[in-house]
């Protein structure tokens, strides 16, 4: 592409596109970079420039890009359907994902329920546990308990559950009410020399004294599990959600897990709840769904939750939810195709030695005096920059200083992406060992540069 023909692009962008959480006024005064290709990790700039995809373009791509295993299997159902309805029809496509989704989840979750995105997943989830109890002689559960930090989506219902301010409250008075428990940040909660094991005793204990005085009245409970992503990478201690789902399973309330960054192998197993034996009522999965290929999400649930809206017509047990794009033909076959690549190429055991590489580079990081803290689950990571590492203090918001560091990183060919402080590495689980070395190098040189 030569230089007018990009610049009447870029024109285009700017005069017309409105982009999903961007300050708009620093973003026209900006030299966008304009994606018009991809190839393994890489993402291709109009100008031919080559960039390492670090963030799994926004934590959803999964073997890479234009893997010819999912393209092929995108034009073979191109050449039979592209979509068809699931209201009052059956499609073969959508039939076997569903039954390959519940051979990959946890056990005991059987049922599947389609929309298109992590917002519509949670937002699934919600009106399920909330509609289920209403109809099965539990109708005073009606409230939800979920996270300081937690993000669960953009959509109201799962807003409603979301524990970031800056995100989340201007549309206060728009929201239901919730309940909302700490979130176990060690960085930024434990106390002074508290340990790792009494930090984690005590986020127990007092997620225990919150939920006690809420369970009978309790729907659900909603969490992301080992990791609040978009909260800056908050990883939680060891056995806390083991423990979130015992209280929950004791008092008989609904244990919602929100996979939608955690699942399909991104923590080094297929779902993180794996980590802790933890079988949820129900799981929101989208993201690597279809190897980061096309919108497609799913609330999986129990035969026990499924049974309890069964029912005559004049019973209206019926779940009356559901779109358009529902079960969408092409996303399915994506998504079988991603399953079998996991399958073919042992992409969780590339995972592990991919985690080994991560493990060993990025303590190298916190030699730096504005490393705060790195915190990592699989492939998941988040560096905090702080202003004063031994008080912590952070860098003011307005300064963005992160996102400084990550257009550094962009000028030496690898796109990354802030959230406030802390900068996150999410790379597609094809990566190869040394992608993943330059990626940390890259990282450690932007922030010397910039800092
Ligand atoms: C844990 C979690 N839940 C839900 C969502 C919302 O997903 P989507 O952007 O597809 O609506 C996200 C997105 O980052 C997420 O990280």
């Amino acid at each position: 592409m030569n230089e007018n023909e990009i610049r009447e692009l870029i024109r285009k962008d700017k005069t017309h596109l409105w982009h999903p959480f961007t300050q708009q006024k620093l973003w026209e005064e900006s030299q966008p970079l304009m994606i018009v290709a991809g190839e393994g990790c890489y993402l291709i700039g109009a100008d031919g420039r080559r960039y390492f995809d670090g963030v799994s373009s926004l934590w959803c791509n999964v073997h890479g890009h234009r893997r010819k295993e999912i393209d092929d299997a995108i034009r073979a159902q191109l050449g039979k359907i592209a979509h068809s309805t699931l209201l009052g029809l059956a499609s073969d496509v959508s039939a076997e994902f569903a039954a390959e989704l519940v051979r990959v989840a946890p056990a005991g979750l059987t049922r599947v329920f389609y929309s298109d995105s992590g917002s519509t997943a949670v937002e699934i989830a919600l009106k399920m546990a909330y509609q289920f109890h209403q109809q099965n002689g539990a109708s005073q559960r009606r409230k939800f308990i979920a996270f300081e930090n937690a993000y669960h989506g953009d959509t109201v219902g799962s807003v409603s559950v979301g524990g970031i301010d800056l995100f989340h409250k201007v549309y206060r008075d728009l929201l239901f009410e919730k309940v909302t428990a700490s979130s176990p940040h060690f960085y930024r909660a434990a106390k002074v020399d508290e340990s790792q094991e009494e930090f984690s005793k005590r986020a127990v204990r007092e997620f225990a004294q919150i939920f006690d005085l809420h369970a009978d009245e309790c729907a659900a409970v909603i969490i992301e599990p080992l990791m609040q992503g978009a909260a800056g990478m908050i990883a939680h201690p060891p056995g806390f959600l083991r423990a979130v789902r015992d209280l929950t399973s004791e008092r008989e309330v609904f244990l919602i897990v929100d996979e939608v960054a955690t699942g399909f192998g991104r923590t080094g197993k297929m779902f993180a709840c794996e980590y802790e034996g933890v079988s949820p009522d129900m799981m929101c999965v989208a993201k690597g769904i279809t190897g980061g290929y096309l919108p497609l999400a799913a609330t999986l649930t129990t035969e026990a939750i499924y049974e309890g809206f069964k029912g005559e017509l004049a019973d209206l047990r019926t779940f009356f939810h559901g779109h358009t794009y529902t079960g969408n033909a092409l996303a399915s076959a994506a998504g079988l195709a991603s399953l079998r690549i996991f399958e073919a190429d042992e992409t969780l055991a590339h995972v592990k030695v991919l985690m080994e590489t991560l493990a060993r580079s990025l303590p190298r990081l916190l030699e730096h005096e504005n490393v705060g803290d790195i915190r990592r689950v699989g492939l998941m990571t988040g560096i905090e920059l702080v202003k004063d590492k031994r008080t912590k203090e952070p860098f003011e918001y307005e300064r963005a200083i992160a996102a400084e560091v990550c257009m550094k990183a962009r000028s030496h060919g690898v796109v990354i992406r802030n959230l406030g402080n802390v900068i996150v590495l999410m790379p597609p689980l094809g990566s190869s060992v040394s992608e993943i070395a330059n990626l940390v190098d890259t990282v450690k040189d932007s922030i010397r540069e910039v800092l």
